[in-house]
Parts: structure tokens; C-alpha cells; sequence
């Protein structure tokens, strides 16, 4: 054996149940940004390891090489599915970032408010929805301004690639630590308590049917023709390499209605084409310029 192929297959876990190679992470690294577009480093060994040895193990499986065949196989393609949901990190909160909450109640909403009410359509996208804690936090943010919201054509499409999150977003039970920066008058509006001694709390069937929840892959085919008010796509295209992030921007971009506001998530900023089409409108926070407007 070359010392090369020796090295790729060196276990890269210490002590491990099972052995990782850096072969089954070039494997895996592949079919993570191949299919959702998700940039994985080599140094992430531990971090693939402890979120897929739970998988190795319920498929009763004796290492990651033999991980590898089937998700490489024609017939793993659920587990691919599987592999991804393990392999995203669905961290987020209610009112995460709260200062884009406050950009939209007191920036955005006043003439959306009067256009829904006016007859008008008033759509907003959570991109990379996560658990629903974000779109959720949209709806509610709109039911503090306009509490008749349900009664007029406002929507808000909630999307992720993970099927995982998005049935609990559907589902909308929340525990009472998650529901802490939900403000209380909010929270007494337009939740309820499931009284089953779990101590959680479910979303009202006036705010749950605020946001729709569906399957979509950010790198793969976008379904929806309509444009949106008002887009949220936060801490996510930080997991996506540099082109991927520009590919996502210029397709988001021309989604968004004149003047339609973007904001994105802390540690990440709008790169290529997009950025000439959008003006700053606070932290993290872009709208799009109409056209005719100058730079
Ligand atoms: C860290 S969470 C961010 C949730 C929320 N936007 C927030 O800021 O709190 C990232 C989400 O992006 C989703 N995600 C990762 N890659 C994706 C892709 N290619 N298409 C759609 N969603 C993706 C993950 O499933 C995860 O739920």
C-alpha cells in the first residue's frame, strides 16, 4: 500500500466505534455539497462522526466505509436524505437577530399592512426555516400590527431541505424555554397550552396557517413564479462556498418586489451580481433598489 492510500485510510476518530477515514469523509463531503451544497472541510471529522455514527448504528452497520457504499448506491437515496438532515445545523430561535423583526414591523409592514387591507397580496419567504421558530416569529411580528391578518391574502411560505424541521414547524408545539423571547402578550394571543403535562405550548390555527411549510432545496429548482415583500434568508448560505452563496443571491434577488426588503444573518453578506441590485438599509438588512434608482 502507498503511504498515500495509507493515509486516506487512517481512522481520523480516536477510539471510535467506527472507523472514519478520510476517504468516507471525501465521500461524504461530496454528496453534502453535491446535494444541498454544503461546504465540509476536512477538519470536521469529529463533527460528521457524531452526527452520523447514530446512523452507522441503527442500519447496523460495522464502519463508515460501508456507510459510504450505501449512500453512494443507487438504492440510498432516503439515506442521502437521511445523511443531510444529520448532517445540517437547524439552530434558531424566535426573534433571532431582533433588530430585522423591528426593520419589518416598523419599516415594511405599515405599507404592507395597508396593501393587504387594501385587497392586495402580501407574500414573505423564510428561506431555511428551520423548526419554524423564524417564520413563525415573521407571523407574529405581523399579527402585532395586524391582528385581522388571517382574514386578508397574506402569506408567508416557510421552506428548508429538511423534512425533519419542517414537520415540526408544521406541527407548531413549542416548550416554554423555546417560547421565552416570544413577548407575553404574543404568546397569550396566539398560542395555547397542550395541557398533556408536557409543559408545551401550540402555535393557534390562526397563526399556523399563516406560513406554509415546504420542501425546498436552496441549490436545487425553486417552484414559486410570484415575488415576495419581504425575504428572510438567515444563517444558512454561511454553510455554502463563495460561488454557491453569489448563485443563491442572484436568484433570490430578482424574487423580491421593488423596494422588497432581504435580510440575511449576522456573519454573512450579500456577494456578486446581487449586491448592485440591493441598497443597505440597516444591519444586515437590504432592499431592493426600484429600477431607475441609482446606486
Ligand atoms: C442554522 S439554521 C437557520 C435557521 C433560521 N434561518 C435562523 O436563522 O434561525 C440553517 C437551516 O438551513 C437549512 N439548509 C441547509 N442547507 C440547505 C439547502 N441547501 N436548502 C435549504 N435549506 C438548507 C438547514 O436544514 C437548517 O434548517
Amino acid at each position: 500500500m502507498t503511504e498515500q492510500l495509507e493515509a486516506t485510510r487512517a481512522a481520523l476518530v480516536e477510539n471510535a466505534e467506527f472507523a472514519l477515514t478520510a476517504r468516507d469523509l471525501a465521500v461524504i463531503a461530496g454528496i453534502i455539497r453535491q446535494e444541498a451544497g454544503i461546504s465540509l472541510s476536512g477538519a470536521k471529522a469529529n463533527l460528521v462522526y457524531s452526527r452520523l455514527a447514530k446512523r452507522v448504528r441503527k442500519l447496523e452497520l460495522n464502519s463508515f466505509a460501508e456507510y459510504c457504499a450505501m449512500v453512494e448506491s443507487d438504492d440510498g437515496k432516503q439515506e442521502r436524505g437521511e445523511m443531510i438532515a444529520a448532517l445540517t445545523t437547524n439552530v434558531t430561535r424566535f426573534f433571532r437577530e431582533p433588530h430585522h423583526f423591528e426593520h419589518l414591523r416598523e419599516r415594511v409592514l405599515p405599507g404592507l399592512v395597508a396593501q393587504a387591507r387594501a385587497g392586495g397580496r402580501v407574500r414573505l419567504w423564510s428561506a431555511a426555516c428551520s423548526s419554524g421558530q423564524e417564520p413563525y416569529s415573521i407571523a407574529l411580528t405581523l399579527l402585532s400590527v395586524m391582528p385581522d391578518a388571517p382574514r386578508h391574502d397574506v402569506k408567508i411560505l416557510a421552506t428548508d431541505i429538511d423534512p425533519n424541521v419542517l414537520a415540526t414547524g408544521e406541527a407548531g408545539i413549542y416548550d416554554a424555554a423555546a417560547l421565552e423571547p416570544v413577548p407575553v402578550a404574543l404568546r397569550k394571543a396566539w398560542f395555547s397550552p397542550l395541557n398533556d403535562g408536557t409543559g408545551c405550548l401550540r402555535a393557534n390555527d390562526e397563526l399556523r396557517q399563516l406560513v406554509s411549510f415546504r420542501k425546498l432545496n436552496l441549490i436545487g429548482s425553486w417552484p414559486m413564479r410570484g415575488k415576495f415583500q419581504a425575504i428572510f434568508c438567515r444563517n444558512v448560505v454561511i454553510y455554502f462556498d463563495a460561488n454557491t452563496q453569489e448563485a443563491v443571491w442572484s436568484r433570490m434577488t430578482p424574487l423580491l418586489e421593488d423596494n422588497g426588503a432581504l435580510y440575511i444573518g449576522h456573519s454573512e453578506r450579500v456577494s456578486g451580481p446581487a449586491e448592485a441590485l440591493l441598497a443597505n438599509d440597516g444591519i444586515t438588512t437590504y432592499r431592493k433598489r426600484r429600477s431607475g434608482d441609482k446606486k
